[in-house]
């Protein structure tokens, strides 16, 4: 099977698309994040075939997309006074709410957990899928597990073109990074930092938010230190990037951050021409993936600052970073 590439923007590209997923087909679709590889979150084969298309260990659970806050309770319990303020302030949005489930939904979608994660998204394309298929879609990130994910349709069809009947064409993402994910399933936690940035949480919910550090035996694999990764090794460097690449190395490529007077890399990406975060997120996988393309031995990417979406920028490279390592 190869995948159709329709027009996100077309309303029978939509009908077309929530028919595939209502008779447990897959469905490509982008969101204000990435793009996501969908299934009906109440079909348990269409999920099983989300994992088999990713090649994703099973024990990974899927994030449940809603068309509104009104869907939530066909899913999770939001019984915790937290979850209707933060609903209504940062949905539709790059907010992941992980909740406890309820009993009905597929033990596959949450691996087997007591708890669902749950968001609404901020793309138009996703919302009229959403919609047309009333029904709560399983999706994760359409990109084979552990690799760059997918910030346009091309990105999809690219790596997943044969498990995918559908993929809507939403053009770039313009968030890039992943939801934020934040538990509330016990005391407040940052499980992945992402889109919305961790200080707006902190002042809406009016305490300190800690992240869960990346590790090895993760409760959610969007933790795993090595994820988000690209072929070639990648290392961060400590500052600006030097005008040239280290001598006598091999085939190096350089992702800065803003603009640099550089010469002699063999490929060059620049996260943000006008230096800021927003810019650089958007492109971020993108140029991660054109550098992964351009035959290099050695990616080296410029840090940035750490706050607001700072934070998901660097945790994406980090990881990356950390694949390539015993
Ligand atoms: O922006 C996004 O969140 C994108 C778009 C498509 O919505 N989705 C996405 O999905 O990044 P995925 O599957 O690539 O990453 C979701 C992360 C995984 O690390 C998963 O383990 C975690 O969310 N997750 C899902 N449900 C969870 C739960 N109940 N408890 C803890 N972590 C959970
Ligand atoms: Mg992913």
């Amino acid at each position: 099977m190869s995948a159709r590439l329709l027009p996100g923007r077309d309303p029978a590209a939509i009908a077309e698309a929530a028919a595939v997923l209502l008779r447990g087909g897959l469905v490509a679709f982008p969101t204000e994040t990435v793009y996501g590889l969908g299934a009906n979150a109440f079909e348990p084969r269409a999920v099983a075939r989300v994992f088999e298309a990713k090649a994703r260990p099973s024990f990974d659970p899927l994030i449940v997309h809603l068309a509104d806050a009104a869907g939530l309770e066909q899913v999770a319990s939001a019984a915790d006074p937290r979850v209707r303020p933060l609903a209504e302030r940062f949905w539709p949005g790059p907010l992941t709410l992980v909740l406890p489930r309820r009993p009905g939904i597929p033990d596959i979608v949450t691996a087997g957990l007591e708890t669902v994660g749950v968001r609404v998204p901020a793309h138009p394309v996703a919302l009229a899928l959403l919609r047309a298929a009333a029904t709560p879609v399983a999706a994760p990130s359409a990109n084979p597990f552990g690799y760059v994910s997918p910030t346009t349709a091309e990105h999809v069809i690219d790596r997943l073109g044969d498990a995918v009947e559908i993929v809507l064409d939403g053009g770039p993402c313009p968030v890039g990074v992943e939801s934020t994910i934040l538990s509330l399933a016990g005391p407040p936690l940052i499980l992945r930092p992402g889109g919305v940035p961790r200080e707006e949480l902190e002042a809406a919910l009016g305490c300190p938010l800690p992240v869960a550090p990346p590790s090895d035996r993760p409760t959610a694999p969007g933790q795993l230190l090595a994820h988000y990764a690209t072929h070639t090794p990648l290392r961060i460097l400590a500052g600006r990037p030097a005008p040239r690449p280290p001598a006598g190395s091999a085939r190096v490529a350089l992702l800065a951050f803003r603009p640099a007077e550089v010469e002699g890399y063999a490929a060059v990406e620049v996260l943000a021409d006008d230096g800021s975060f927003a810019t650089a997120a958007a492109n971020l996988f993108a140029a991660l993936r054109r550098l992964d393309a351009a035959g290099v031995d050695l990616i080296l990417a410029e840090p940035c600052g750490e706050t607001g979406l700072g934070h998901a920028i660097m945790d994406r490279l980090r990881r990356a970073a950390a694949a390539g390592r015993p």
